[in-house]
């Protein structure tokens, strides 16, 4: 069965075909089309959603000629109806209702957080439950994976995310969207106990998450530093501090569900370092860290087809009456 999944939430205009057979997937065609913010220095919801209204039709025309199919051959189609911005929301599913309408395919909505939670089973099938550490442009949360749609929230980001202090501080020093690419080059040839910064919920013993505090650190630092040439040195010092407090927050989490298995996924998921750093901590309590490639982190189809499947296997039923959800907790 051909599956379909159409991601427009954010700044990704993504598209992919996957077929499965026997619970085995093949890729047959994937597309990211991602939009520039050089000028903007971030996402302008407005911009984002007019960006998707040109490219969508692209994305989709070229991913049919890659898969070499036609859009009569699909057997479902998944579409992000939320989390995220309202604008690119109606327009992946103002598509996706009017090719499953007028083909007579079913559609899934696709919560997206959801797909970033399932990813890594479209490579490796790990197992239920798995303890998850999602971290996307603007979620940090650690939650026990029970099942499709069943998901139990251990702790979450009480200000922002680490995406987004990564951007806000990456912004500061100059640097392009998204921050946390620019920040894990400019921190590949840094001294980590360089600056010293201040680590969040440093020994806490809960799974809640902070960064505002230390991206004001950061941007009070650069302040102090106008005439900064080279900031190697601050940018490895500010990401292991990141990786510092992902880690301690997932040791507790680990200690306390007793779970052998961690998905890392999300876009701050591409980040080797941070991979590297988890993968550590996962080993010291016996636990294995699971990750989608790095490529499969940020926004895609891929991880949109992947779940219509889930959601397919699992015997949720498909519907073409629902409306997007910007806000959208993850189903308990
Ligand atoms: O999941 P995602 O692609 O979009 C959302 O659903 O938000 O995540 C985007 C976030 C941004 O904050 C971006 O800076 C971060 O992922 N990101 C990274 C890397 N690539 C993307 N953070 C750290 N290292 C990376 N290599
Ligand atoms: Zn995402």
């Amino acid at each position: 069965m051909i599956y379909l999944g159409i991601e427009s939430s954010c700044d990704e205009t993504a598209a992919a075909l996957i077929e499965v057979v026997a619970g085995i997937p093949k890729i047959l065609g994937h597309r990211v089309h991602s939009q520039n913010h050089t000028a903007s220095g971030g996402v302008i919801p407005q911009v984002a959603a007019r960006e998707h209204l040109l490219h969508l039709p692209k994305v989709m025309e070229s991913l049919f000629k890659e898969a070499g199919i036609q859009p009569q051959d699909l057997g479902g189609i998944g579409v992000t109806a939320g989390p995220g911005l309202i604008g690119g929301l109606l327009v992946g599913v103002m598509w996706a209702k009017g090719l499953a309408l007028s083909l007579s395919k079913p559609l899934w909505p696709v919560h997206h957080l959801e797909a970033h939670a399932l990813m890594v089973r479209m490579e490796v099938p790990v197992a239920f439950p798995y303890l998850l550490l999602l971290l996307s442009g603007g979620h940090c949360m650690l939650t026990l994976v029970h099942d499709v749609q069943r998901y139990e929230l251990l702790g979450q980001t009480r200000d922002d995310a680490a995406g987004e202090c990564l951007d806000k501080v990456a912004r500061a020093l100059g640097g392009p969207y998204p921050g946390g690419v620019y920040i894990e080059e400019r921190a590949r040839h840094g001294n980590p106990q360089a600056v010293n910064l201040p680590i969040p919920f440093e020994h806490a013993a809960h799974c809640d998450f902070s960064f505002s505090g230390l991206k004001t650190a950061c941007l009070q630092w650069i302040q102090k530093h106008p005439n900064l040439t080279d900031s190697q040195d601050f940018c490895a010092s500010f990401q292991k501090v990141i990786a510092d407090s992902l880690s301690e927050r997932v040791a507790h989490a680990l200690r306390q569900t007793s779970l052998l298995r961690c998905v890392l996924s999300g876009g701050v998921a591409a980040n080797a370092y941070f991979r590297q750093r988890l993968q550590e901590t996962c080993a010291k309590y016996g636990a294995k860290l699971y990750a989608p490639p790095p490529a499969y982190c940020t926004d895609n189809g891929l991880m949109i087809a992947w779940t219509t499947y889930e959601l397919h296997r699992k015997g949720i039923a498909p519907c073409t009456d629902f409306q997007v959800r910007p806000q959208w907790p993850l189903p308990h």
